[in-house]
């Protein structure tokens, strides 16, 4: 059995730690909660112990697994915290960015630097939820592009609401790696998650482009990602699940995908994550989404950063990762 320990008696830490206690080799056993009246409905939730700060769950539980469901405004310090105890960590997403999600600083990228260096050194297994990637559509999407189904690769496409920010960028990562370098325009003094175009270029010579904002993106699903190859190209689309694969240059339909009716992949995906973190603690394998993910992602929004506050310029993402890293 997993013992697991929740660390947040908010909404969304309440749904990690029911997700995680439904599958039948896993537990929550303790919870952790700094607000008096969201730790005692969280003690009554799960039936278990509860403690005011993570000293006091770190002396009093044993939990091998601790779901660190805080926000990027305040993750880093705990998230060292349990990592220098020696505890395995599953946490939200992104990794840091004390303006928020949709504010990701180069400045960021240096606070989680000495997270990921610990952890890295560390025996510890750091998980992330990029539960985008339990989407049976952008799983697809995935796998075709992995297996050769496009031929190669040559170009993609990406756009975004913020609400699906980092999931957009770790969906490209995914499947294509870090990029060489991006070039941005928007501008960062905007308030709010200030309106991004990026481009990109990866060492093979693809190219890519992928625009986020907040003004729009509901209408007509909040996030599309398009892979092109030379012998194919396919579209994964929106939160319910939708997914097309074409022939190159000719356009032909070779498979259209289209959810059940009834189900949304955004809502099935986090307890399928649950379920992947579980089985890798049981088999001790690493997380479906790692501490090296959770870097790429902040890494990837360092380097766009840095472009958009120099008006564009084209930005090695090794340069970045020199300066936030030494
Ligand atoms: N994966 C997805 O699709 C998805 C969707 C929505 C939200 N999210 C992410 O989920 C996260 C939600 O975080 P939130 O806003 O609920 O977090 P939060 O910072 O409000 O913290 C949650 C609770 O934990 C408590 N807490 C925080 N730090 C603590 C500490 N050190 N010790 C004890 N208690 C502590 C707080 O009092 C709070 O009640 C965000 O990062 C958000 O981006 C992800």
């Amino acid at each position: 059995m997993v013992k697991c320990a929740l660390i947040s008696g908010k909404g969304m830490g309440i749904m990690h730690g029911k997700n995680f206690d439904s599958n039948p080799d896993a537990e929550v056993v303790a919870v952790c909660e700094m607000d008096p009246e969201l730790l005692a409905k969280a003690k009554e939730e799960f039936g278990v112990p509860g403690y005011a700060s993570i000293e006091e769950l770190l002396e009093n539980c044993d939990a091998e697994l601790m779901l660190l469901i805080v926000n990027e405004t305040r993750r880093i310090p705990p998230l060292r915290q349990l990592i220098a105890a020696g505890r395995n960590v599953f946490t939200e997403k992104p990794l840091c960015g004390l303006e928020g999600q949709n504010r990701v600083k180069e400045e960021d990228a240096a606070i989680a630097a000495p997270a990921i260096k610990e952890w890295r050194e560390s025996d510890v297994k750091f998980g992330i939820d990029y539960n985008y990637r339990f989407f049976r559509h952008f799983k697809k999407l995935h796998e075709d592009a992995v297996e050769g189904k496009f031929g190669n690769i040559r170009m993609v496409r990406a756009r975004a609401h913020y609400a699906c920010w980092s999931h957009v960028i770790d969906q490209i990562l995914w499947t294509m790696g870090l990029p060489e370098w991006v070039s941005v325009m928007g501008d960062p003094s905007e308030s709010g998650g200030w309106q991004r175009m990026i481009h990109m270029k990866w060492v093979n010579g693809a190219i890519g482009s992928l625009d986020g904002g907040e003004m729009w993106g509901w209408d007509d699903d909040p996030l599309r990602i398009m892979i092109v190859g030379d012998e194919g190209y396919a579209e994964a689309r929106g939160l319910d699940g939708w997914y097309r694969r074409r022939k190159a240059f000719n356009s032909e339909e070779l498979e259209l995908w289209q959810v059940e009716e009834g189900v949304q992949e955004y809502r099935e995906s986090f307890g399928r994550m649950a379920n992947a973190v579980v089985e890798c603690m049981k088999e001790d394998k690493p997380f479906p989404a790692d501490g090296n993910d959770a870097w790429n992602e902040i890494l990837f929004e360092a380097a766009v950063y840095r472009s958009a506050v120099n008006d564009g310029q084209r930005v090695f993402l090794r340069d970045v990762e020199d300066s936030v890293m030494s």
